[in-house]
């Protein structure tokens, strides 16, 4: 059983997404950490032009412990507003898409998974059992956002903050290939009232009602 989880920065989707998966008791992979990871190495290598080959040439390895760049398991430096930005920015790039859509696609068809990120219900798992679309209001986004921030001792100002994740969506959601989209058959959840809990509780009962069982 896969379920895919898709929706805009800030949603809250990769709290929830690992909530829920330890919930069903079935592995959780967060997508929008690969992205991260190659921006993370485009960047040390100094933003080169010819993708592919830094693709070839990049010591990543992607594992489900995590994600590995140069022998070093990368975590906090995937978070940093450098990194959100160029993550954005390479994932309309196709050789960037096509080498993580491989990866992703097997991870889901392995093992039952909750998946999240932005392609998921429409691209990478098109038949996962159960889609969502997780969002809420850009003030609330923000506003966790922001809070997160100052959580890790990093001060932004709330209206920067909020600048840059509708730059972010703005790109995420205009660009040619597997854009940030809504699936047909995705269940929406806005869950700018509601907290992580009652988020992944509401989430976990639609689930069961898809299943039959947890
Ligand atoms: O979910 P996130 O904020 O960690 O994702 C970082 C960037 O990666 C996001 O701005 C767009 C891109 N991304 C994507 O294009 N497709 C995905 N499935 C996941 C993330």
């Amino acid at each position: 059983m896969s379920i895919a989880i898709d929706g805009p920065s800030g949603a809250g989707k990769s709290t929830i997404a690992k909530a829920l998966a330890k919930k069903l008791k079935i592995a959780y992979v967060d997508t929008g950490a690969m992205y991260r990871a190659l921006a993370y190495a485009f960047i040390d290598m100094g933003n080169p032009q010819d993708h592919h080959r830094a693709l070839e040439e990049m010591n990543l390895k992607i594992s489900p412990e995590g994600i590995y760049y140069k022998d070093k398991l990368l975590t906090d430096e995937l978070r940093t507003g450098q990194v959100s930005k160029r993550a954005s920015e390479l994932s309309k790039e196709p050789a960037i898409r096509a080498y993580l859509l491989d990866y992703q696609r097997k991870l889901g068809s392995d093992q039952d998974v909750v998946m999240e990120g932005r392609d998921i219900g429409t691209v990478v798992l098109k038949d996962a059992k159960v889609k969502f679309f997780l969002t809420a209001s850009d003030q609330v986004r923000a506003q966790r956002r922001y809070q997160q921030n100052l959580e890790k001792g990093i001060q932004i100002p709330l209206d920067q903050v909020e600048k840059d994740l509708k730059e972010r969506d703005h790109r995420d959601c205009n660009r040619s290939l597997a854009p940030l989209k809504q699936a047909e058959d995705a269940i929406v959840i806005d869950n700018s009232n509601l907290t992580l809990e009652e988020t992944v509780e509401k989430m976990a009962a639609i689930v069961e009602a898809k299943n039959g069982t947890l």
